[in-house]
């Protein structure tokens, strides 16, 4: 068994950013900025977009926290990001989600220029995605194929089942898996909630992707021998041994399941690290395209 080391893998990718951004700089191009609207105090998004920041700097990128209290109009947050696309200093931002419920995700969304939708979550992207072209992949997903990619991990021909169908991972995923090109080129199935022989399904799987939302869920009994198995979960749970009073669970049942992987991703140190690095790379790439 071979464990995926996301948090390893992210370190390089921030170094191989870093010196891209030197390269840049040295050129006479000013560096990458992303800008990220925070609305709220969510406990989990306060700390993602804090991350978001703090990796911008240490790869050399600037960066602007735009935040705006709960109860924001959708026509305010509509008329920053109607500023942010036009603005030329600006290469790429994100609204973290979620939302507050007054606002409606898909009108925010469908605001952001594409060329500037660095999360990949404008519908141009994601159809983009799935007709193959280039665009820009949301982050889990994207983390997801660079780990398959940098372990060099045989996709082609394998069958993967995905658990989850969400728009920022499963459906995603099914759509990256299926693609001619490598990492991909896969037979892909999406499991739910509602799947009815789900374990049945998951233990054909080569490549078990987890992406539920349920602590645990992933039992040895459910998983293949010689299977790559990668847990995209991240719930919180109450933990007073730790400093913060939580600890992050994956979807997969670790100790049980890992003797049974050829491959599989901790939680955390697997794929967690690597969305923010995703981010990060569409970021570079954005700013590349700019003419600028
Ligand atoms: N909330 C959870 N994941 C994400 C993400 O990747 N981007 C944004 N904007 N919000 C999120």
């Amino acid at each position: 068994m071979q464990l995926i080391d996301g948090k390893l893998i992210s370190e390089q990718i921030k170094a191989e950013i870093a010196q891209q951004v030197k390269q840049m700089t040295a050129e006479g191009k000013r560096p990458p900025h992303l800008a990220a609207i925070l609305v709220g105090h969510d406990g989990g998004s306060e700390t993602y977009v804090a991350n978001k920041v703090r990796s911008c700097a240490q790869v050399g990128f600037q960066s602007t926290l735009i935040r705006y209290e709960a109860d924001v109009t959708e026509a305010e947050l509509l008329g920053r990001i109607a500023e942010l696309n036009a603005d030329d200093d600006v290469d790429g931002f994100i609204v973290q989600l979620p939302l507050p419920k007054h606002i409606d995700d898909q009108h925010i969304i469908q605001a952001i220029d594409p060329s500037k939708d660095v999360d990949g979550f404008h519908p141009v992207n994601i159809g983009k995605m799935m007709l193959g072209l280039p665009c820009f992949v949301s982050a889990t997903p994207a983390g997801i194929m660079q780990l398959l990619r940098r372990y060099d991990i045989k996709t082609s021909g394998k069958h993967c089942v995905i658990i989850g169908r969400s728009n920022i991972v499963g459906k995603p995923m099914s759509m990256l898996m299926i693609q001619k090109t490598l990492p991909g080129d896969a037979t892909v199935t999406v499991c739910h909630s509602r799947t009815s022989n789900l374990p049945e399904i998951v233990r054909q799987g080569d490549i078990v992707i987890a992406a539920i939302g349920s602590p645990e869920f992933v039992t040895a009994d459910m998983v293949k021998e010689g299977a790559v198995v990668i847990d995209v979960g991240t719930t919180r749970v109450p933990d007073p041994a730790s400093p913060r009073g939580w600890r992050l669970k994956g979807d997969v049942k670790f100790d049980e399941v890992a003797p049974k992987c050829s491959y599989i991703s901790p939680v955390p140190g697997g794929v967690g690290p690597m969305t923010i690095v995703s981010l990060l790379t569409n970021t570079l790439q954005a700013a590349t395209q700019r003419n600028r």
